[in-house]
């Protein structure tokens, strides 16, 4: 069966807990607009579509208990600050309320259209990818950070499904551990041929001649094309120029922010050093050194070779 990272139950919410995978799969149960909120920030449910559609359901589940709208879109609103397709997803269902739209149709509009967006964007984005390729791809990007299906990952699912014999370079993504914890997981599901990597291995590979493309998604996209992603994208964007290997970026256009021009105009995540200093409870740096902790980068426009969204591909 498709993975799937949150399902609407009608009156809650069903979360897979993403911080206890691969080990465990535990379903939350959530009827409460401030336990979404809370399972957002402490990353239950993460990656920016996933967050969009979950924080649309905590719009539902506040407004239906006859909390104060306000109240339950700011609440939501400052979970995470990086990922755009939070505040769309809030806008919208703001918008829907005003309106006086049905609020649960409208989330599961937003579910529904992730979804279809990203079968597209698999669609269009294997177009790029050659027969046989070795993929380098960073963070989760699958099915368990979107409604479905994925965007990076989507499209190198769509290239497998198409028998184009994929190989994929899974960075483990320093410090939360999105790419071997859950792309990792997400490839052995499907029977995609992979190998998990140290972030600091991807260079090496590329010198070799061993990475044929990448494909990572984003968090945010300015209207210039400066893309917001997991920290760790950026350096895997030079190293790409430097070893002339294409570099892709898939991103449905809920991810765009046609308002925000530059690099300086998003707001980059800072999270807290405990997760860098521990492992699982277990330190693994002195407890006096101070840590710094980005969850995100931004990549300029220059080091992305394509962008691959639902509506077609952008070359940069
Ligand atoms: O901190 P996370 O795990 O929410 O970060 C996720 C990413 O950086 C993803 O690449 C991005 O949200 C795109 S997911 C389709």
């Amino acid at each position: 069966m498709e993975v799937r990272a949150f399902q609407w139950k009608g009156d809650s919410l069903f979360l897979l807990d993403q911080r206890v995978l691969p080990e465990k799969e535990l379903w939350q149960q959530l009827k409460d607009y401030r336990d979404v909120a809370k399972a957002i920030k402490d990353m239950a449910v993460r990656g920016a579509p996933a967050i969009g559609c979950v924080a649309a359901y905590g719009f539902v589940l506040g407004v239906m208990k006859g909390e104060d709208p306000e109240l339950v879109y700011r609440t939501l609103w400052e979970t995470r600050p990086t990922a755009y397709n939070l505040f769309w997803a809030l806008n919208r269902m703001r918008k829907a309320l005003e309106e006086g739209k049905d609020l649960e149709e409208e989330a599961k509009a937003i579910e529904e259209e992730d979804y279809r967006a990203n079968k597209r964007m698999g669609e269009i984005g294997q177009q790029l990818i050659p027969k046989g390729a070795r993929v380098l791809t960073h963070c989760n990007t699958g099915a368990l950070a979107t409604a479905g299906w994925g965007t990076a990952l989507g499209v190198i699912r769509s290239a497998h499904y198409l028998g184009k014999d994929v190989f994929v370079w899974v960075d483990e993504t320093r410090p939360y551990l999105q790419g071997s914890r859950l792309t990792a997981w997400e490839l052995l599901k499907e029977g995609i041929p992979h190998s998990i990597i140290t972030d600091s291995t991807a260079g090496f590979l590329m010198r070799r001649g061993l990475v044929d493309c990448i494909v990572v998604g984003a968090d945010r996209i300015t209207k210039d094309y400066y893309v917001a992603n997991k920290i760790g994208t950026y350096t895997l964007s030079v190293l790409a120029k430097v070893h002339s290997v294409p570099f892709y970026v898939a991103a449905p256009k809920s991810t765009f922010d046609e308002n925000s021009i530059g690099e300086e105009s998003i707001k980059i995540e800072e999270r807290s050093e405990m997760e860098l200093k521990f492992i699982k409870h277990v330190p693994i740096a002195p407890d006096g050194s101070p840590a710094l902790h980005l969850a995100f980068d931004i990549t300029p426009p220059e080091n992305i070779t394509a962008i691959i969204t639902e509506e077609g591909i952008i070359k940069l």
